[in-house]
């Protein structure tokens, strides 16, 4: 039995299941902005996941969604292309903070092409190793987790990677940071 037959049970169908390449043959093709613009209404928090690497990475990422709570999973959707991208596949650990409204700065930071990498990507960010990982936690974060690589499913040009959560806690963060409509924006103490 493999891990994902362990994590899906048998009434998924095979063809769903990890490692089975999506097809989406004849299908619409739609334009990137309108599909960013009608996909970006759907309102999120935003998180930063990190990696241990050689040296500590990090990426801005709005994809994160809990799972289950038996066992404990999360996932989240990570570029291809992303330096972090292969480095979770590698380490098979990750870690995601959960931004405060106060951490804008931060989100744009790990979501800019241009920052700096390599043991310069954290010099300037407040973090702290993760107890179970060692992978780097953002100080200030509303929450935080800490995950093992559970599955790694098709996600068209992202992957889409189970964590299985091995150690989480609340941050010293008080309010959401949240994403909409292309832009963040703070969640109001006591605004409905
Ligand atoms: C609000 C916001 C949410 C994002 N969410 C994701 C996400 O869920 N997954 C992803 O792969 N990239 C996401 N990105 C884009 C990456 O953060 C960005 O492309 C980053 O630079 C990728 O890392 P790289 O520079 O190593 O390629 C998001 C960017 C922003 C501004």
């Amino acid at each position: 039995m493999t891990s994902a037959d362990q994590i899906l049970g048998s009434t998924v169908p095979a063809e769903l299941r990890s490692g089975t390449r999506i097809q989406a043959v004849g299908e619409p093709r739609h334009e990137r902005g309108h599909l960013r613009s009608v996909f970006g209404a759907f309102a999120t928090g935003i998180t930063v996941v990190t990696a241990r690497g050689d040296a500590p990475l990090g990426m801005t990422a709005n994809s994160f969604t809990s799972v289950s709570l038996e066992p404990p999973l999360n996932l989240v959707c990570v570029d291809r292309t992303a330096a972090i991208h292969d480095v979770i596949l590698r380490d098979q650990v990750f870690a995601v903070s959960v931004l405060s409204s106060g951490q804008e700065p931060l989100a744009t930071y790990f979501a800019s092409h241009s920052r700096p990498r390599g043991e310069e990507e954290f010099a300037l960010v407040d973090s702290v190793p993760g107890p179970r990982t060692g992978v780097p936690v953002l100080a200030g974060a509303l929450a935080w987790m800490e995950c093992r690589l559970a599955a790694v499913y098709d996600g068209g040009d992202h992957s889409i990677f189970l964590g299985s959560v091995l150690d989480l806690g609340h941050g010293t963060g008080e309010h959401a940071l949240l994403f909409h409509g292309g832009r963040f924006h703070r969640l109001l103490p006591g605004a409905a």
